[in-house]
C-alpha cells in the first residue's frame, strides 16, 4: 500500500505541473446523483471512530479554517477564476471558522536575482486580506505556495527562498499573533528531506530574526504526507508546528480529475465502499497494478476493511499519532478535500470523518478550498456547497 500511495502521490505531483484552466465563477454545477448503495452518513458515524490515544496540543486561533486557494496561488490573482472578496471572510466567519490559510505564489512576484525583491503590490494585497480577516476576527496563515522551481532545483533556489522569507517576515513583523507563516507548501520532487530539512531551518532563521515568537508551520516531504512526518527534522522551537495534508484514498478524492493520470479516471467511487454492485474500471486502471488491486478490495471488502472505508483514514491518522507521540510537537492539517466529481453523500461522509479524526486529536484543520474543483462556497450567492457544509458544520 505504501508504494501504491507513493505512486499515486508521484502522479499528483506530475499533474500539479499542468497549468490549471480558469474556472469561471458562476453558480456551482448541479450536484451529481447519489449512486445506489451509498451508506447514509449517520451509519458511517456508527463505524465508530477509535478513541484518539494521542493528542496534539491545540493551536489557539487555528482550529477550523478554509484555504482561500486558486487566488493568490495562481500566477496572477483571477487567472484561475477566484478573486478574494470581502464576502469570503464574512462567509467563513458566519460558519464559526477561526482562520484562513492563504496560499500565495510569492515566487511569481519577486526578482530572480538577489536580493530577490518582492513586488510591493502583492504585499498591498496581502495587507488587505489581513485587514479583512481582522475585521472578521479570523487568523491567517500566509503560506508560500507553488514554488515549483524550488522543488525541481532546490540547491539553486534555496537562497531565493530564504531571501523571500526575510522580506515577508520583515514586512509582517508587526502583525498580530493571529498571523502565522507557512514556509513551503507541499515539498516534493527533488526537495527531499536531506535538502528540505536544512532549507526549512534556514528559512526559519530568516523569519526568527524579525519575528521571534510567531507561529511558523513546516510541511513534510511528499506533498505534506503524514507518512513523511517521521523524516521531517525541525529545529527546536516551541512555536514551530509540523503540517500534513490528507487526500487519501486518492483514487476516491481525485477520481475523474482531468489533471490526474488516466488510471484515476474511474468515476462513481463511493465512500465508504464496497459499492452496491462492483464498479467497472477504466481500461488504464486495469493496467496499473496497485490501482487494480485497490479496486479489487474496494469492490469486495466489507466496510470495516474496505480500502475506501474509515480504516484508510484511521490508518493515515495513526502515522500522525506516532509522530506526535515521539516529538510532542504540535501538528496542523493544512489541506483536505474531495473534488466535485464525487457524489454528494460520499463527499459528506469522507469530509465529516476526516474532520472528526482531526478534532479528536485537537489538530487544527483547513479545508481545500473556496474555488476550483474542490470549491466549498458560492461567494456572491452567499451559499455553501451542501455536502461540504454538512460534512464540516453538521
Ligand atoms: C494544490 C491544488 C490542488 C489541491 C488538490 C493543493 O495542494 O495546491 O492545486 O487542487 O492540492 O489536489
Amino acid at each position: 500500500m505504501r508504494s501504491a500511495l507513493c505512486s499515486a502521490l508521484l502522479l499528483i505531483s506530475a499533474c500539479h505541473l499542468v497549468p490549471k484552466k480558469a474556472a469561471p465563477l458562476g453558480p456551482a454545477p448541479a450536484p451529481l446523483p447519489t449512486p445506489p448503495g451509498v451508506i447514509p452518513s449517520h451509519q458511517v458515524s456508527e463505524v465508530e471512530v477509535p478513541p484518539a490515544s494521542v493528542r496534539s496540543d491545540a493551536l489557539p486561533g487555528f482550529t477550523r479554517g478554509i484555504n482561500f486557494g486558486n487566488a493568490l496561488d495562481a500566477p496572477r490573482e483571477g487567472a484561475w477564476g477566484v478573486t478574494i472578496q470581502p464576502e469570503h471572510f464574512s462567509m467563513a466567519k458566519a460558519k464559526g471558522l477561526d482562520h484562513v490559510r492563504l496560499p500565495v505564489r510569492f515566487s511569481a512576484h519577486a526578482a530572480d536575482k538577489a536580493p530577490y525583491e518582492i513586488e510591493s503590490a502583492i504585499f498591498d494585497r496581502i495587507d488587505w486580506v489581513l485587514e479583512q480577516a481582522q475585521k472578521n476576527g479570523l487568523s491567517v496563515i500566509i503560506d508560500l505556495h507553488h514554488y515549483q522551481e524550488l522543488m525541481k532545483k532546490p540547491t539553486e533556489h534555496a537562497d531565493r527562498l530564504v531571501g523571500l522569507w526575510a522580506q515577508i517576515a520583515k514586512h509582517f513583523r508587526n502583525a498580530p499573533a493571529s498571523v502565522a507563516f507557512e514556509l513551503i507548501n507541499e515539498p516534493c520532487d527533488d526537495l527531499k528531506p536531506a535538502l528540505l530539512n536544512p532549507i526549512t531551518a534556514r528559512a526559519l532563521a530568516a523569519v526568527r530574526s524579525t519575528n521571534p515568537t510567531r507561529i511558523v508551520i513546516a510541511d513534510s516531504y511528499f506533498w505534506a504526507s503524514a507518512d513523511e512526518l517521521k523524516n521531517l527534522e525541525l529545529p527546536n522551537d516551541p512555536n514551530l508546528v509540523a503540517s500534513f495534508h490528507m487526500y487519501q484514498p486518492i483514487l476516491f478524492t481525485h477520481q475523474g480529475m482531468s489533471f490526474m493520470a488516466p488510471e484515476f479516471q474511474t468515476r462513481g467511487v463511493v465512500f465508504p465502499g464496497p459499492p452496491a454492485a462492483p464498479l467497472a474500471l477504466v481500461p488504464a486502471a486495469e493496467h496499473v497494478d496497485w490501482v487494480a488491486k485497490w479496486f479489487a478490495g474496494y469492490n469486495s471488502e466489507p466496510i470495516a476493511t474496505n480500502p475506501n472505508g474509515p480504516k484508510a483514514i484511521f490508518d493515515y491518522m495513526k502515522t500522525v499519532d506516532e509522530y506526535v507521540a515521539k516529538t510532542r510537537r504540535r501538528v496542523y492539517l493544512g489541506e483536505f478535500g474531495v473534488a466535485d466529481s464525487v457524489d454528494p453523500a460520499s463527499r459528506e461522509n469522507w469530509l465529516r470523518l476526516v474532520r472528526k479524526e482531526a478534532e479528536a486529536r485537537h489538530i487544527g484543520w483547513a479545508l481545500w478550498d473556496d474555488g476550483g474543483r474542490f470549491r466549498a462556497m458560492n461567494v456572491g450567492w452567499n451559499s455553501w456547497i451542501p455536502p461540504i457544509e454538512a460534512g464540516l458544520f453538521h
